[in-house]
């Protein structure tokens, strides 16, 4: 069997296991921190197959995973731990040499594990420069995994691009911008990574329910023209901006001439059908080919089949393209949709 360690944004893990488990039936899953991470287990003659329907279909709540190749018992005993690292460090030989090599060390609340991960990747790194490799932060050629659990150490050694994402465990970082107008913007920043849409392409944007301005913000610095649309008022800062128009209504009650816009981006945070019913009526005035990104509230019990139910609405007027529930996601998912 080949084992990966699953990791899910705090409470979707259970979502995420079915999903695998409807994608490749016979596979095993089995929970470590609960509604957070699992192990997921496959036929090894599966592996590769298995890793290149991920990628290409990913799925909305597995943010990362990452194979397992080598287990052990969690102490909490520095030398101990620190020798069983190393040694699996030293097992990667010719994989390390002449590469560039990230080393992500992650530990589950109660683990007994010693080590901070920063302790933990300087208890390595200096193996992966004696094998000839170079440790790096990012953009890494192979990505060396441990994770503590509980009771269990998981080691594996990657690539980036079949961990889902380079970010430890998923965790998508953004430096803190002390202009920063809501934490919002982070979502709409990783949407533009995750789903390799970058902003600048487009010209005259429409933000709906846009206030205070986190997501308008980012569309304003990529040299966008934005018209938000929202009764509440936009921060300060954004007021003024040569290339914003604020429209104090609802979104119910705007319209604008057929393919106004080339970009339109809603983060109404509500009723999730209610929101495509206000998006399909401003329809026409998004271009043919012209991008969404939207917020999809899981106020439902059911979230796989509220997905299913959102797919399905939005696929009459617009291609969607991804579904994902981004690491600044909090009860909620990301789609991206073309419209047709
Ligand atoms: C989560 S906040 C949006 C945050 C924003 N994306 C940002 O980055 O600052 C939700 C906003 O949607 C607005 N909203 C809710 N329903 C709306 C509607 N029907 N029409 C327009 N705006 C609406 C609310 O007034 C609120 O300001």
């Amino acid at each position: 069997m080949t084992e990966f360690v699953c990791t899910a944004n705090p409470g979707f893990a259970p979502y995420a296991m079915e999903e695998l488990r409807r994608r490749f039936p016979g596979c095993k899953v089995s929970g470590l921190a609960p509604g957070e991470t699992f192990l997921f287990a496959i036929a090894e003659r599966e592996t590769e197959r298995t890793l290149k329907e991920l990628r290409r279909e990913e799925p909305v709540f597995l943010r990362h995973l990452f194979p397992v190749e080598a287990e052990c018992e969690t102490t909490g005993d520095p030398e101990a731990t620190a020798e069983r690292m190393r040694a699996f460090a030293s097992a990667l030989g010719e994989r390390l040499k002449g590469a560039k090599a990230a080393i992500q060390v992650r530990k589950e609340q109660n683990s007994p594990f010693p080590f901070t991960s920063a302790e933990g990747r300087d208890a390595i790194a200096p193996v992966v420069a004696e094998l000839g490799g170079e440790v790096v932060p990012r953009e890494a050629d192979w990505i060396v995994s441990i994770y503590a659990a509980k009771k269990k150490l998981f080691m594996g050694c990657s690539r980036p691009r079949d961990n889902l994402s380079d970010w430890p465990g998923g965790a998508v970082r953004f430096r803190r911008d002390d202009s920063l107008i809501s934490r919002a913007a982070f979502k709409l920043l990783e949407a533009e990574k995750a789903f390799n849409l970058p902003f600048d392409r487009f010209t005259n944007a429409l933000d709906l329910g846009a206030a205070p301005g986190g997501w308008t913000s980012v569309l304003l610095d990529r040299g966008l023209k934005v018209t938000a649309v929202d009764p509440a008022e936009m921060d300060g800062s954004l007021v003024t901006h040569p290339n914003l128009r604020h429209l104090r209504r609802n979104a119910a009650d705007v319209s604008f001439s057929p393919g106004t816009f080339d970009l339109f981006v809603c983060d109404m945070s509500w009723d999730p059908h209610h929101t495509c019913r206000i998006v399909s009526e401003l329809a026409p005035a998004i271009a043919a080919g012209g991008s969404g990104i939207i917020t999809l509230k899981l106020m439902y019990r059911k979230p796989l089949q509220t997905i299913d139910d959102l797919t399905e609405e939005y696929g009459r007027l617009f291609d969607v393209r991804r579904i994902k529930q981004l690491f600044h996601n909090r009860e909620e998912v990301t789609i991206w949709v073309k419209r047709k």
